[in-house]
C-alpha cells in the first residue's frame, strides 16, 4: 500500500461476539461494497430502490448516526467507510435491529431500509472509484484529532483529502465535519484557509445544523462537557 495510504487507526478491539460475528460473516458480503476492476462505481445499480442522492459518511464509528439517517431518508443512498471492525459489526447490528432486539439473524429485517453499503476499509482506497460530483452530503464526524504536532499529517482534513472532498460533492453539496477538539477546530479552520475552495455555510459553530443525528462519540462528550463545534461547508464555483 502506498505510504500516503498508511491508516494509523485501531483495526479491531475487543472479540466480536457471536451474533454480531454472524452478522459481518453474512450480512456484511451482502451489503459491503464492491470496488470495479476498471471505471467507476455505478451509484445507480448499488441499490434496489432508485435514489434520490447519495450521501457518504466517513468513519462512521459505531454507525448510529448512519443507520439513523438511513432510516430517516429511505430514497438517499448511503455509502459509509470504517476501518474499525467492532464499529462496522455495530452498523450491521443497528441496520439489522438486532442491537435493540438481539436474535441469530443475519439478513435485513422485512421492510428494513436497504439503502447503505458498506467499506469496512480506509475510505481513501474508494476516492479513485468515485466520479466527480456523486455526493450531496458527506460527513466526516469527530474525526481523530492525532493532537500531537508530530503526528499532524494523520488529521483527516488535510491538503491531500480535501481535493478529494471537493470533487466528489455535486456543486449544491454540503461537507459536514464536527469536533469538539479546539485544536482540531482550528485546525480545520486553518486548512480550509489554505485550500480555498470551500466556504462556510453556517455562522454560529455551536450550534447544530438542522435535523442533525448527534453520534455516539459527540453524545459521550456532551455528557463529559465537552461542546461540539459544528462545520457546514460548501463548495465555491469554480
Ligand atoms: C473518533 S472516531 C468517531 C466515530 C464516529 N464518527 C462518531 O462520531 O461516533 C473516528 C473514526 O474515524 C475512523 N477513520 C479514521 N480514518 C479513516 C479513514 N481514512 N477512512 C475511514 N474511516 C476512518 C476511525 O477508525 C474512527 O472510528
Amino acid at each position: 500500500m502506498d505510504t500516503m495510504l498508511r491508516f494509523f487507526g485501531r483495526r479491531k478491539g475487543k472479540t466480536i461476539g457471536a451474533s454480531r460475528e454472524r452478522l459481518m460473516q453474512e450480512l456484511l458480503p451482502k451489503i459491503q461494497l464492491k470496488l470495479p476492476s476498471k471505471g467507476k462505481i455505478k451509484m445507480n445499480k448499488l441499490f434496489p430502490i432508485d435514489t434520490k442522492e447519495m450521501w457518504l459518511e466517513i468513519g462512521f464509528g459505531g454507525g448510529e448516526h448512519m443507520a439513523e439517517l438511513a432510516k430517516m431518508y429511505p430514497n438517499v443512498g448511503f455509502i459509509g467507510a470504517e476501518p474499525f471492525l467492532n464499529g462496522v459489526s455495530s452498523l450491521l447490528a443497528h441496520l439489522n435491529g438486532s442491537h435493540r432486539f438481539p436474535k441469530d439473524e443475519t439478513g435485513l429485517e422485512a421492510g428494513r431500509v436497504d439503502n447503505v453499503r458498506v467499506w469496512p476499509d480506509d475510505v481513501r482506497l474508494v476516492f479513485p472509484h468515485l466520479s466527480d460530483g456523486c455526493f450531496e452530503r458527506i460527513f466526516v464526524l469527530y474525526p481523530d484529532p492525532w493532537p500531537k504536532a508530530r503526528h499532524a499529517e494523520r488529521r483527516f482534513i488535510n491538503q491531500n483529502n480535501l481535493p478529494e472532498l471537493y470533487r466528489l460533492l455535486s456543486p449544491t453539496g454540503c461537507l459536514y465535519v464536527a469536533t469538539d477538539v479546539v485544536g482540531y477546530a482550528e485546525w480545520v479552520k486553518e486548512q480550509m484557509k489554505i485550500f480555498k475552495k470551500f466556504s462556510l455555510k453556517n455562522k454560529d459553530l455551536i450550534q447544530a445544523p438542522q435535523d442533525w443525528v448527534p453520534t455516539r462519540y459527540e453524545q459521550k462528550g456532551i455528557q463529559a462537557g465537552r461542546q461540539p463545534i459544528y462545520f457546514v461547508f460548501f463548495k465555491k464555483s469554480a
